[in-house]
């Protein structure tokens, strides 16, 4: 008890997996080894996600690859640069340490190849998988813009996985809903809703393009009304949870998210102010909660659809 108040439970559940805050560390952003990991752990995340790892080491682009184009909002082009399955297995026995559950990130060229890389992933002891169909810049872009190539690939490594499969969407789509509909009647056990936005900037000195890749994905605060977009629009038609990814900067754009149906947050920019961000954010949620006079945070996912609703 606090001030007479019961103290809100924050803790969150995504289909097998329990989650102490429902926050979590975004692909990409600096899970790329087993010790950042923990220290994500240990900063208070309540669950982490890896780097997206593939079936072979991979260099991904020269630099250029990440550029600020407004205040706390980025375009990168990185190439999913990454150590390859066999490497990654021994980083992911570390993060393991945080007592956290460790989601690995995957992707591969065709279903037959996630199918691989997640059981690696799952033998290494990946609590659950999240499938990156939408990287914008790089050819796996078009897995998640295709419902059938979703379809697949969700069914795939479905075959062979214990753990829970959790897909990534492409928010360069005409209809995200579509596509999170068919990972769910493939067997999703979530989605996680958005990888970054295709956009570009130019040089208007040397005339050229910023990134060596010429387009980029489009993270942080300019990304946030198209990701809470996407999130409310998918809560209406899907049954599986949301994790919600996108210009999550502090506890208010997580509540929003929250609010639009996500049951999880995930923070990548978000982490160019710190690691402390998942505390702030998880004891903002709880404040939040106590203020409004809610006991959980189940009480509130996806409120901001429900008619008369103050
Ligand atoms: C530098 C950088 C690298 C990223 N790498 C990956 C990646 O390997 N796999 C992936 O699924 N998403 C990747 N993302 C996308 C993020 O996980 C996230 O979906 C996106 O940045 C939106 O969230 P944010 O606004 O909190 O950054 C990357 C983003 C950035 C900025």
């Amino acid at each position: 008890m606090k001030g007479g108040l019961v103290l809100a439970k924050i803790s969150v559940s995504l289909s097998k997996l329990k989650l102490r805050n429902p926050t979590m560390l975004a692909s990409g952003i600096i899970g790329i080894s087993g010790k950042l990991l923990l220290r994500a752990a240990k900063e208070g995340a309540g669950a982490v996600v890896t780097k997206s790892i593939g079936p072979e080491p991979r260099n991904g682009y020269i630099n250029p690859c990440l550029t600020e184009v407004f205040k706390n909002s980025y375009l990168n082009a990185m190439g999913l640069p990454n150590p390859g399955v066999k490497f990654f297995a021994e980083e992911l026995k570390i993060a393991k340490g945080g007592k956290i559950p460790v989601i690995a990130s995957v992707f591969g060229a065709s279903p037959l190849e996630f199918a691989y890389v997640a059981s690696e992933m799952e033998k290494a002891g990946a609590d659950a998988v999240e499938l990156n169909v939408s990287c914008p810049h790089s050819e796996i872009a078009i897995i998640g813009q295709s419902c059938e190539l979703v379809s697949e690939t969700v069914k795939e490594v479905k075959k062979t996985l214990k753990v829970p499969i959790f897909v990534k969407l492409n928010p360069n789509v005409t209809d995200i809903v579509e596509i999170a509909l068919e990972a769910e009647k493939a067997g999703a056990d979530a989605i996680t809703a958005i990888n970054t936005l295709r956009a570009m900037a130019i040089d208007i000195n040397t005339y050229k393009p910023v990134l060596s890749n010429r387009i980029g994905g489009l993270s942080g605060e300019a990304l946030r009304p198209i990701a809470v977009r996407c999130v409310y629009e998918i809560y209406e038609h899907v049954k599986i949870p949301i994790i919600a990814v996108g210009g999550i900067l502090n506890w208010s754009h997580a509540i929003e998210h929250i609010l639009a149906g996500a049951t999880a947050v995930q923070i990548g920019t978000g982490l160019v102010n710190g690691f402390q961000i998942f505390q702030e954010v998880s004891k903002g949620i709880e404040k939040y909660l106590e203020e409004k006079g809610h006991r959980s945070i189940q009480e509130i996912v996806g409120i901001a659809h429900r008619e008369g609703e103050k």
